[in-house]
């Protein structure tokens, strides 16, 4: 459903899209999730193939319809997403990552489903750090001139924050949302500031996810060589 009017100005570009929310497994019936949506993701990958790009959607767990025109990587964990991501990345233009990447994962697997036992306490979860696959990519470009975009949802000093989030992973764009009611996970309207490596803020209104992510790429393909 390519949009009609859009600007075919991603035409020959490769993109890359992570969405969703990775879910590290405790036992065969249980995980660590988290509450993304995976819709601003996907309206990424909607609006970068209305605008003329091949489009690579690395999807952890979102329960949304597959976008037309769109190569869909189904992804479960991290660690997952982290392969596909930088497979997919080897030769794209720009790499998105609004994936929630789950930043821990428990250290074992157990392939029985845990039981709980009379008179006992649980056993405690113990966790280790997932790869940072924004940090990887940013630090490492897989291709020359490779834009790298990531999200952060922050509360209280958002700017700053987002500001040393960005100088920390070393992407080119930040998109910082506000994290309260009614905004960003599981809606359908999301608002953004967004923070260039080169000093540049664009706030994004309250609005659909399709404006920010109309945005998003008007501010990527700015910055491609
Ligand atoms: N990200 C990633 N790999 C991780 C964690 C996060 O690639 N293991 C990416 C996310 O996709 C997002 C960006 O990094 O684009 C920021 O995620 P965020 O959770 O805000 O950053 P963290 O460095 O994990 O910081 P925090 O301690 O605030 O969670
Ligand atoms: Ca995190």
């Amino acid at each position: 459903d390519v949009a009609v009017g859009a600007a075919p100005d991603l035409a020959g570009r490769h993109v890359v899209v992570s969405a969703g929310g990775t879910r590290e497994p405790l036992d065969p019936v249980r995980f660590l999730g988290n509450r993304s949506s995976g819709k601003q993701g996907y309206a990424l990958a909607r609006s970068a193939a209305a605008r003329g790009a091949r489009v690579t959607l690395v999807a952890a767990n979102a329960a949304l319809p597959d976008p037309a025109g769109v190569d869909i990587v189904p992804v479960g964990t991290a660690v997952q997403l982290r392969e596909a991501v930088l497979k997919a990345a080897a030769d794209a233009d720009a790499v998105v990552m609004a994936a929630a990447v789950a930043d821990f994962r428990p250290e074992t697997y157990a392939t029985g489903k845990i039981k709980k036992k009379d008179g006992e306490d649980p056993a405690p979860i113990v966790l280790v750090r997932n790869p940072d696959i924004l940090a990887e990519i940013a630090g490492d470009r897989p291709r020359t001139g490779q834009i790298v975009v990531g999200f952060a949802a922050e509360t209280d000093d958002v700017l700053a924050n987002g500001r040393a989030k960005l100088a920390r992973k070393g992407c080119d764009l930040l998109v910082v949302n506000e994290v309260g009611e009614r905004k960003t996970f599981g809606s359908e309207q999301n608002e953004a500031i967004v923070l260039g490596a080169d000093g540049s803020e664009t706030p994004v209104p309250y609005g659909p996810k399709e404006d920010l992510a109309d945005t998003i790429w008007d501010l990527v393909i700015q910055r491609l060589p």
